[in-house]
């Protein structure tokens, strides 16, 4: 009797599980002869999405070759280098304006793969030369309104001109204020910049454009940004007095956040989270 009990159980059992088992395939197969393969296309192109989002960018192939087979580096150090690389490891794919085109530019598109990383370069021959090996970078030329010769006099004149205080300082076509740089791409203008590193123009001969109007300008973007978080700022050669000095007028010490080497990095928030200071009417200007 017991044992007749048990075989009953078993056979309920095993029925029960059959129909599990048919009921699954009918199901499936339903989703897969109706057509109805929603289901199955999504689950497959999440996982398209996820390769194509570690897939190596075409520019990051190219900058493999590039330095595994040049002898010219970057004029950066490698600790100098890390310091912006970390920030491009958290908020890549994102915004980055270079100032300066160089031997370290297909890195820096590199290290922001589908982000947008522009270069502004003064010199029109040295854009050709770089895009001549790496056509794809994205390279202005622009024109300065400068001379390091005058960085002494703009700074202790600016203040008198409106159009350059905190308040009223714009960058396109404000021809009134000499630091502003007015000749930009509308590009570069329309954008809002989460990186911006400067480590251009030339600024070691009297005659040379000096980086009076790039930091300025940094930091003019950097206070107008809308949108949420920081704008962080890099500045190479701050062992250079105009650098330094610049630096310490528009970029302030308060946002100064490391300093590696020759490299000094900002992270400036937007005027309109600042409650105290920076207005043209206050004492503190800029910073
Ligand atoms: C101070 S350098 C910085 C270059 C960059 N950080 C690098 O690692 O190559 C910036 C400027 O120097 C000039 N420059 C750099 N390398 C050059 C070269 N080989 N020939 C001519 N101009 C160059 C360009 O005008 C550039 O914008």
């Amino acid at each position: 009797m017991k044992n007749g009990q048990y075989l009953t159980e078993k056979s309920w059992l095993l029925c029960v599980a059959i129909a599990g088992l048919l009921i699954g395939g009918l199901i499936l197969s339903s989703f897969m002869r109706s057509g109805d393969t929603t289901f199955l296309c999504s689950l497959a192109s999440s996982k398209a999405r996820a390769t194509a989002e570690y897939a190596a960018t075409p520019i990051q192939l190219q900058a493999i070759v590039h330095y595994a087979t040049s002898r010219i580096v970057p004029q950066q150090s490698l600790a100098e280098i890390s310091v912006t690389f970390d920030v491009l490891k958290a908020l890549a794919p994102c915004n980055f304006l270079v100032f300066g085109l160089g031997h370290d530019s297909l890195m820096w598109t590199s290290l922001n793969p589908r982000g947008t990383t522009i270069f502004l370069e003064e010199d029109p021959k040295w854009v050709q030369t770089v895009l001549k090996d790496a056509p794809t970078l994205q390279a202005h030329t622009v024109q300065y309104r400068t001379q390091l010769q005058e960085a002494h006099q703009l700074l202790s004149t600016y203040r008198s001109e409106p159009y350059c205080s905190p308040t009223k300082a714009y960058l396109r076509g404000n021809y009134n204020c000499k630091l502003a740089l007015t000749g930009l791409p509308d590009a570069v203008y329309d954008k809002e910049w989460d990186l911006i590193m400067i480590d251009a123009p030339r600024g070691y001969f009297a005659e040379a454009p000096g980086r009076m109007a790039a930091i300025f300008s940094a930091a003019v973007m950097a206070r107008a940004r809308k949108g949420s978080g920081v704008t962080h700022v890099f500045l190479h050669d701050i062992d250079r007095k105009v650098e330094k000095v610049y630096a310490e007028e528009f970029l302030c010490r308060k946002h100064l956040v490391k300093a590696v080497a020759r490299l000094w990095h900002f992270e400036i928030p937007p005027a309109a989270n600042v409650t105290q200071g920076g207005g043209a009417t206050g004492g503190e200007w800029f910073c």
